[in-house]
């Protein structure tokens, strides 16, 4: 058995925050900046996607949700950055991945189902609670959220400077050590057989 052998690995990046100055949309960029060499990571905007209605579906899926879905399809690792809401997942992010795990097939034939993902969370303590949730939402859909390292930002807002460059030395390790654990669970010959079959 072999894993990815693709140049570049696709990292589809998903932050669970819309707001402009997003801390964890900024953990994502600095994720862009650390990505190991032969992976490349892009980051999906989710201000477009509409709340999930079965009606509005049930007429063609909004421009906006086929664009997540294509994007989620051809990544071969999703990273998401989730902040905490009142000690959960952020709306967003719940929404966004209530629409991928869609189709008509069924959800076991949606675009996120058994993807390899990788998440992590910057908050007051650490978005701990809302990557717990997160962990808990995947594995519906046959996603093992990657165990190691965990990168739970403590006030977050300490970590950047005022251009919101991540600055904080620990935060970078974590991040660094994130990726190149995703880079090793894609290509590694033990990696899950939904990346194999990929
Ligand atoms: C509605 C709401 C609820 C929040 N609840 C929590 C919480 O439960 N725990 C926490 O650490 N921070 C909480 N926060 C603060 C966010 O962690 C903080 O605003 C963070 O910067 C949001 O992430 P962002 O910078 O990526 O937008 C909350 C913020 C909002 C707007």
């Amino acid at each position: 058995m072999t894993g990815l052998n693709r140049n570049p690995l696709r990292v589809l990046s998903i932050s669970g925050s819309l707001r402009r100055g997003s801390f964890n949309t900024a953990l994502l960029k600095a994720a862009q900046e650390l990505a190991p060499e032969g992976m490349e990571i892009t980051i999906f905007d989710l201000k477009d996607i509409p709340l999930y209605n079965a009606d509005v579906e049930a007429e063609g899926d909004p421009e906006a949700v086929t664009a997540l879905k294509k994007a989620v399809h051809g990544a071969d690792a999703l990273l998401l950055a989730t902040p905490e809401y009142n000690g959960g997942i952020p709306a967003p992010l719940k929404n966004a991945i209530d629409w991928a795990s869609r189709s008509p097939s069924g959800y076991q034939e949606s675009a996120i189902f058994g993807k390899t993902v990788a998440i992590m969370g910057g908050g007051g303590g650490g978005a701990v609670r809302a990557q717990t949730q997160l962990r808990q939402v995947l594995s519906a859909l046959g996603i093992e959220a990657l165990e190691q390292p965990e990168v739970k930002v403590a006030m977050v807002w300490d970590k950047f400077d005022e251009k919101g460059h991540l600055i904080d030395h620990k935060t970078r390790e974590q991040i660094n050590e994130l990726l190149h654990a995703l880079e090793e669970r894609l290509t590694h010959e033990d990696a899950p057989a939904e990346v194999l079959a990929a």
